[in-house]
């Protein structure tokens, strides 16, 4: 039922494209995220259409089409509006996945249809169906293989199996050689064997990276989808898919170069590190040296004798969604004269701009996210950090301990401050999996609980100083 004329379809997938574009620009900025994200989904809405009225539909294929669109909606949607903050990297790896999948399937079935043409052999659209087929099938492999780790279905270390250089290397060569094979001949089978070899080097490419490094790797898979999306663009012979294909591919790269930068890691150095020999270390056991405690009257005093205080969150802010009650004490500070501001590290909590959409949440002004390039250089003159729910982002082994697994990530320099309090639960480790000296120190304090309970105690406890 191809209802729309050519310059109809070709004008509806420019607005898609454009709407693409509008929606990477207002990812861009909390401010206009929310915006950036709805204009994104009228353009994916608007794609789909274009592609249900522009095509001709054998027999029963648009109802397996409509069927199909209407089962993955029905799954998809609730899942999405269930999922906590904090599991959004693995939902993120889970659907980025799929699109990989999605893409490496069609390239089979492209394959299919060309080889059932008279001149089946090498030409642009093998090859890039070839391309599509091997990215497309690495990227689902390896993305499951993210997810697994990131819910804790298997461990989040570095896990490197037996002989895991030697399989690696024999995968590649397999999925490259194979992938070559299908260019030249057109083979439907040898497409379906590409398929494999690349699903299996797409697991032995994820399983060695671990702790801090994963959503890196999410973030490269992400750019890989865009290339598998841009091969089988090009195979399918849609524009859309092209334009789409290449937006995801840069925006995966940059932030994927962005991610590395702020964890102070190259990039192939958290994808090979521990194929090298690198640290595979890490565990989730509760340190017993001893520690400095405070109670919430300790706490309150300390702050509100202050001079400057920086609040450094962390993901336990996410986990005791405390955004509110952190934001309250930070107005109630401030409201005494007290320069209280917050310590913002580019990768606190799980995901990209984790802790800026929390306190967005809580309204909290954005003057008062204070950069760690930016907050480092006055840590000296301040008087007090409160670390709350965070551990890694201060943990001064990312300067001093070469084995440590965040090595090299830049930290907010609590330790150069006056004081420094942590809110925290237990003495168990940050996600990096390892102990932080900076909890032994001097000059620490320990205010045990969940941080919303910890927070509100020490509100209160304010009034009566
Ligand atoms: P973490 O190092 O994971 O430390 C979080 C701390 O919060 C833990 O010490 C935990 O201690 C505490 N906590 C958990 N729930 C709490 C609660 N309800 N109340 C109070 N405290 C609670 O977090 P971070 O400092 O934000 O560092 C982030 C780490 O995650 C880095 O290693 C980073 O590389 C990695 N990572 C980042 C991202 C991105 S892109 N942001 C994505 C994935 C991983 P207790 O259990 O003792 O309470």
């Amino acid at each position: 039922m191809n209802l729309l004329p050519g310059p109809i379809t070709a004008l509806g997938y420019l607005i898609a494209a454009v709407c693409f574009i509008l929606a990477i620009k207002g990812l861009s900025s909390p401010r206009t995220a929310r915006r950036g994200n709805a204009i994104g989904a009228i353009g994916a809405a608007l794609a789909v259409l274009i592609v249900l009225l522009s095509t001709d539909f054998e027999g029963s294929n648009l109802w397996i089409v409509l069927v199909t669109i209407a089962v993955g909606s029905a799954i998809s949607v609730p899942v999405a509006r269930r999922v906590a903050l904090t599991n959004m990297p693995q939902l993120v790896a889970l659907f980025n996945g799929i699109g990989g999948g999605a893409a490496a399937l069609v390239g089979v079935i492209e394959l299919a249809g060309l080889a059932a043409q008279a001149d089946a052999g090498t030409s642009a659209n093998e090859v890039a169906t070839a391309v599509g087929i091997a990215i497309g099938a690495l990227t689902f492999t390896g993305s499951i293989v993210t997810f697994l780790k990131l819910q804790g279905w298997i461990t989040a270390r570095p896990l490197v199996v037996p002989g895991a250089r030697i399989w690696f290397i024999a995968t590649v060569a397999l999925t490259i050689g194979f992938a070559i094979a299908v260019a030249v001949s057109g083979q439907v089978w040898l497409g379906i064997v590409t398929l494999v070899a690349a699903a299996a080097f797409g697991v032995l490419l994820v399983l060695p990276v671990g702790g801090a490094d994963v959503p890196i790797v999410i973030s490269l898979l992400n750019a890989t989808t865009g290339l598998a999306v841009i091969a089988t663009g090009w195979a399918v012979d849609n524009v859309l898919l092209l334009v789409g294909g290449t937006l995801i591919g840069a925006a995966g790269t940059m932030l994927t170069l962005a991610m590395a930068k702020g964890m102070g890691r190259p990039v192939a150095g958290i994808l090979f590190g521990a194929l090298k020999g690198g640290s595979t270390s890490g565990s989730t056991e509760a340190s017993d040296r001893p520690v400095r405690t405070a109670t919430a009257d300790d706490v309150a005093v300390t702050l509100a004798y202050a001079r400057r205080v920086v609040v450094v969150p962390g993901y336990g802010l996410a986990v005791a969604q405390a955004q509110q009650t952190v934001s309250e004490l930070v107005d109630v500070l401030r409201g005494r004269g007290v320069d209280a501001v917050y310590g913002i590290h580019p990768v606190a909590g799980r995901m990209p701009g984790h802790m800026n959409v929390l306190l967005a949440e809580a309204n909290v002004g954005y003057d008062l996210l204070i950069e760690a390039d930016d907050v480092n250089p006055g840590m000296p003159s301040t008087d007090v950090v409160v670390v709350v729910g965070a551990n890694d982002v201060v943990n001064p082994a990312a300067r001093t301990d070469p084995s440590a697994p965040i090595y090299g990530m830049p930290i907010i320099d609590a330790e150069a401050a006056g004081q420094v309090i942590f809110l925290k639960r237990s003495m168990r480790p940050g996600f990096a999996g390892i102990e932080n000296e900076l909890l032994f120190s001097p000059k620490t304090q320990l205010l045990f609980g969940d941080a919303k309970a910890s927070l509100s105690a020490v509100l209160s406890a304010l009034k009566d100083v």
